[in-house]
């Protein structure tokens, strides 16, 4: 590790101790979620060596520690981009904090489009594996064996079953896919969304891939969600960030849900 992110975790337990062992990060729209975390310490990201502030309308850039759903956790409120300055490894230096801190648990949250009709704008989805159509990868450079990193069970099965029943207990529907990342900025094509449907892919985003990869590195079990904000490109007739923006706060609400129900049901022995 870097140095930073053990630096980090001390300024944050400095200002917030605990016992903590979830560590999530909050995509476009979806930042509300902080909102709710209690007997928090919030710090800002200009305040912390070597943590990216995202340029994104939309994202904070805070660490809020502290407690969500009778767990004490850390949220990474707002997240940097690849498209933002070309580095894969953008997010390094706040996971490898998580991983300092004591959280066994990544749960990354993102917005996303949806390849598939039915599941519309609003709507969660559980990712069950990636694409990375990027070309990039945050673990290009390092030296050891340890960056062949296996990733055929990158999205934690214990997890993936564990909110699964969370929405079943809510009533609600969780669908369950494949998330392509695209470097992004711009949207993508309908051609290419076309493509990434042929490949697999069942939403499609321009984060947490990275995020996943580095989290795995680290020996963290990971989960993700996405908040589908839009129907992919060719599906609706155009695309922006302000929609995702306005969408990412209709669904929110479910994505709060899936997350206290998981973070509530940690010390449920039957957890895995
Ligand atoms: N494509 C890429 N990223 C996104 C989208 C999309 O359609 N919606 C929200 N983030």
């Amino acid at each position: 590790m870097s140095g930073f992110g053990s630096q980090c975790a001390e300024m944050v337990r400095a200002a917030r101790d605990g016992d903590y062992r979830v560590g999530l990060v909050l995509g476009s729209g979806l930042g509300t979620l902080a909102d709710e975390v209690e007997d928090a310490a919030r710090i800002s990201y200009t305040h912390l060596p070597d943590f990216p502030v995202s340029s994104v309308s939309s994202h904070s850039s805070e660490v809020v520690a502290g407690r969500l759903a009778g767990q004490d956790v850390v949220v990474l409120s707002g997240r940097a981009h690849f498209y933002e300055n070309g580095n894969a490894a953008v997010m390094r230096t706040p996971i490898e904090m998580l991983k300092e801190l004591g959280c066994e648990i990544f749960l990354a949250t993102n917005a996303a489009g949806s390849l598939r009709a039915e599941v519309t704008p609003g709507s969660p989805m559980l990712i069950s594996d990636h694409i990375n159509f990027s070309g990039v990868n945050p673990l290009i450079g390092e030296e050891s064996d340890a960056r062949f990193l296996d990733m055929s069970q990158a999205y934690d099965p214990g997890l993936r079953e564990r909110l699964m029943r969370v929405a079943a207990t809510n009533d609600m529907e969780l669908a369950e896919g494949v998330y392509a990342w695209f470097s992004g900025p711009s949207f993508e094509t309908p051609a290419e969304i076309r493509m990434a449907r042929t490949l697999g892919a069942d939403a499609v985003g321009m984060s947490t891939v990275p995020e996943v990869i580095l989290a795995r590195y680290l020996g963290m079990r990971v989960a993700a969600i996405s908040t589908i904000t839009n129907l992919a490109a060719g599906m609706q007739e155009s695309l922006s960030h302000a929609e995702t923006k306005e969408m990412g706060l209709v669904g929110v609400g479910r994505l709060k849900t899936l997350v206290r129900g998981l973070l509530a049901d940690l010390d449920n022995p039957a957890f895995k």
